[in-house]
């Protein structure tokens, strides 16, 4: 099938790999002329383990443009996956993709075509996003206009293993209102669903997964499954760290108390990892606007934001612990170790770091900070703040009063600890993730705590 994504962040630019590489002709298109530059010389703007390799080995199936002429016209599917920011009001700015929707109608043209909302979008977009291509195609065409559908088709990948979950998803989810558009899409989708294509060397297929369920709804209930499922893998992580606040009280073990109730195959062990908290794009953004919309309706969400507030409440225990631990915190050095929301992806988007690094350095700490892959990013984005980036994890530890282990990077675990012990002034480490071995650090002589 011929597929037009428009955006290339992580969502449109792995859809558009993944279809490529399950056989279909893609265009991806973006208004970036930078990155579609790289993208044409084989770069991938963003971090994301493997996209490198996937997108070389699709290259033959793959062509990037800035061009909607070049993209839409003669498009069986067309993908909207540009950014949808927070606005102030929590609701998310559609101006990008009110611009797609627009220019999609501008240039729709021939046979039938699926327009597919994959953007997080509030609820009611597809019918939104259905007037404004009908109408920039009639006013193009003196009045008539071109075949084509709305569809939603959530996205439910995790930066960092954005392949893995696009390739073996646990399902998917198709939202449409005329039963063409989701032959469409299941035609569309099929090497997915029924796992048909032979799986990348590096991104093999995991035993489990044979087929792939579909599901799928009208366009309301589509775009809600999205909301309603960050909203609540957000909740479940905040429910757990409001156990564990209650666990250091008590004296109990917050990781074994999770473990004996994620055992439960109702609750599940996944995403109750207790620690800092979420950052990122995507849950404080999509539970913001769910909330919006449940405003919108006169509705309140009390649970959605309980979540929001225990969130919140993690970051500022960080700074608790440390003022417990050092009494005075002015003028003292505290080392981060990570940067990024989480491991393996680049991203500083509602990072924790962030948030942390911003409220020592309100106290008069002078804040180091090390992270495997994010320093430069971090040094484009946030060079302001006045945190000092450090090489290596061991460097950042010299002088330190206290290290704050804030991303779980695999390589912290295998630090040297003796080494890192030596160079801080004070060797006390709060690990906000309970990534660490207490007893391996304190064997090589630094004090641990973790954050519940
Ligand atoms: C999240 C969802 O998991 C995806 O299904 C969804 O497609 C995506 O948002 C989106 O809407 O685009 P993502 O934000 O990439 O994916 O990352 P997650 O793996 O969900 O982690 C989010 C945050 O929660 C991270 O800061 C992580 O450290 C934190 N987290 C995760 C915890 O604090 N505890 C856990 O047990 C799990």
């Amino acid at each position: 099938m011929r597929v037009a994504i428009i955006g290339t962040g992580y969502v449109g630019l792995t859809t558009g790999v993944c279809l490529a590489f399950t056989g279909h002709s893609v265009v991806c298109l973006d208004s970036d002329c930078s990155k579609i530059d790289a993208l044409r010389a084989g770069q991938v703007p963003i971090y994301e383990p493997n996209l490198g390799e996937l997108l070389e080995e699709s290259q033959r199936n793959l062509q990037f443009t800035t061009s909607y002429a070049e993209a839409i016209p003669g498009a069986d599917v067309i993908f909207i996956a540009v950014g949808t920011p927070p606005t102030p009001s929590g609701a998310p700015n559609l101006e990008f993709l009110s611009q797609a929707a627009r220019a999609i109608g501008q240039h729709i043209n021939g046979g039938f075509a699926v327009v597919v909302n994959k953007s997080t979008v509030p609820i009611g977009s597809g019918n939104w996003v259905g007037s404004l291509v009908r109408e920039a195609c009639e006013q193009r065409r003196g009045g008539k206009g071109a075949e084509f559908a709305v569809a939603s088709n959530p996205e439910f990948l995790r930066e960092g293993s954005a392949l893995h979950d696009s390739l073996y998803p646990d399902r998917i989810v198709i939202g449409a209102d005329e039963p063409r558009a989701l032959e469409v899409l299941y035609s569309l989708y099929r090497p997915i669903l029924d796992q048909t294509f032979s799986a990348p060397t590096y991104l093999s297929r995991p035993e489990s997964v044979v087929a792939v369920p579909l599901l799928s709804t009208d366009l309301a209930s589509a775009e809600l499954i999205k909301y309603a499922a960050n909203a609540f893998l957000a909740l479940k992580i905040s429910f757990i760290n409001e156990i564990g606040l209650l666990a250091e009280r008590v004296g109990a073990n917050i990781t074994e108390v999770a473990r004996g109730i994620g055992l439960d195959s109702r609750i599940g062990p996944r995403f109750l990892s207790a620690g800092l908290g979420w950052g990122g794009s995507c849950f404080g953004k999509d539970t913001a606007a769910l909330m919006a919309t449940a405003g919108e309706y006169g509705l309140h969400l009390p649970i959605v934001e309980a979540a929001r507030k225990v969130n919140a409440w993690q970051r500022d225990r960080v700074v608790e612990k440390l003022l417990q631990e050092l009494k005075i915190l002015k003028g003292r050095t505290i080392g981060l170790l990570g940067l990024a929301f989480k491991p393996n992806t680049d991203d500083l988007r509602e990072a924790p770091a962030i948030e942390i690094a911003q409220k020592l350095i309100d106290r008069g700490v002078r804040v180091k900070a090390h992270d495997p892959i994010a320093l430069d990013r971090f040094q484009r984005e946030h060079s302001k703040m006045g945190v000092s980036l450090c090489a290596s994890a061991c460097e950042m530890a010299e002088g330190c009063d206290a290290l704050v282990l804030v991303t779980e990077w695999n390589e912290y675990r295998e630090l040297d600890w003796e080494c890192v012990a030596q160079k801080m002034r004070n060797p006390f480490l709060l690990d906000g993730r309970h990534a660490l071995d207490r007893e391996k650090l304190t064997r090589a002589g630094v004090r641990y705590m973790s954050i519940s």
